[in-house]
């Protein structure tokens, strides 16, 4: 496969009216070990963002939370004013080092304000085009931060809002506040807990965004289902899980992350791998851990 060009992978209108390419950027990776400081080689990550346009990718995910802030600061140092790209953040969590809790969730509305501004500010735009909370904080009744998002919302500080791993009930509910946009769930070839979600989703036009998109745990190890199909295709393993998840719903927006531009292209080069109906059921019914 030669060909860089993520808008093989078909478009997606955010809230009806963002379209962006379905194969995205996460730039958690973006930073240093563990999520936290600058990242080891800054220009190799710098490279990585300007190249994203080249490839075709316009929808870079980030938080606030990854560095913390290093991730929007480099993605605003390096890509402000943007062109043709849309910067979805999150907000919600922080960050403490050599803690055993090393991300809690702090939904106060005070904060999350606090938390879209500096957003602004660090991604240099005047509205954030799509802001997600990063968890839904349990110490504080939902309808509280949900209700913030409203405002948010409202006043034109963000265009969208979504949510990130939530239930089904969390979406209806928060739905009754503000629209949901998008959901951002922990969703792979090895780990499918969320099929409800992803199906809600689908049925109701919310984007879907799978976070840890790359792993197939078992199905990847040598001789497995996904190794297989890979030598086949003559792919890799991580072209396949991302192939699979374009192909499994017309709403799910894969976000790969990685720190480095060979990286970066390998995963692009997914967006022209069409697996066939036959090989896409095959993945479908393979259970998840398992080396079939
Ligand atoms: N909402 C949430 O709670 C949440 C949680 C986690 C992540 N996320 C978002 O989801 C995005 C993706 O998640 P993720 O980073 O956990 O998982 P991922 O994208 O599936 O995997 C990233 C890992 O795979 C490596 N990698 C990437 N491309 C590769 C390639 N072609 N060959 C070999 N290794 C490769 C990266 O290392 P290298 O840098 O060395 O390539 C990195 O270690 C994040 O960037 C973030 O935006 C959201």
């Amino acid at each position: 496969m030669s060909q860089l060009d993520a808008s093989l992978s078909g478009q997606f209108a955010i809230g009806g009216d963002l379209t962006v390419n379905r194969l995205g950027f996460g730039a958690m990776r973006l930073t240093g070990p563990n999520i936290w400081g600058e990242p080891e080689d800054r220009e190799e990550a710098q490279r990585v963002l300007r190249r994203l346009p080249d490839v075709g990718i316009d929808l870079i995910d980030t938080a606030d939370s990854y560095g913390p802030f290093v991730s929007e600061q480099l993605i605003g140092d390096t890509l402000a004013p943007y062109r043709a790209l849309t910067v979805a953040t999150k907000g919600g969590l922080v960050r403490f080092p050599n803690n055993p809790n090393p991300w809690p969730q702090v939904g106060n509305p005070d904060y999350l304000r606090s938390c879209v501004h500096l957003s602004l500010r660090r991604l240099k735009v005047e509205r954030l085009d799509l802001w997600q909370l990063h968890r839904i904080d349990p110490k504080v009744p939902r309808e509280e931060q949900f209700g913030a998002i409203r405002s948010f919302l409202d006043e034109g500080l963000i265009r969208h809002a979504g949510l990130s791993q939530v239930s089904v009930e969390e979406i209806k509910a928060a739905r009754k506040i503000f629209p949901v946009a998008t959901v951002q769930n922990r969703y792979n070839l090895a780990d499918r807990a969320d099929e409800d979600v992803l199906d809600y989703c689908e049925a109701n036009g919310i984007g879907f965004i799978p976070w840890f998109p790359l792993a197939a745990g078992e199905l990847a190890k040598p001789g497995g289902l996904v190794d297989r199909l890979a030598k086949e295709k003559g792919a890799t393993p991580g072209q396949i899980a991302l192939a699979w998840l374009l192909k499994r719903s017309p709403v799910i927006l894969p976000i790969p992350g990685t720190g480095r531009v060979a990286h970066l292209e390998e995963n692009v080069a997914a967006a022209a791998l069409d697996l066939t109906d036959e090989e896409s059921a095959t993945l479908n019914e393979a259970a998840p851990g398992a080396a079939q």
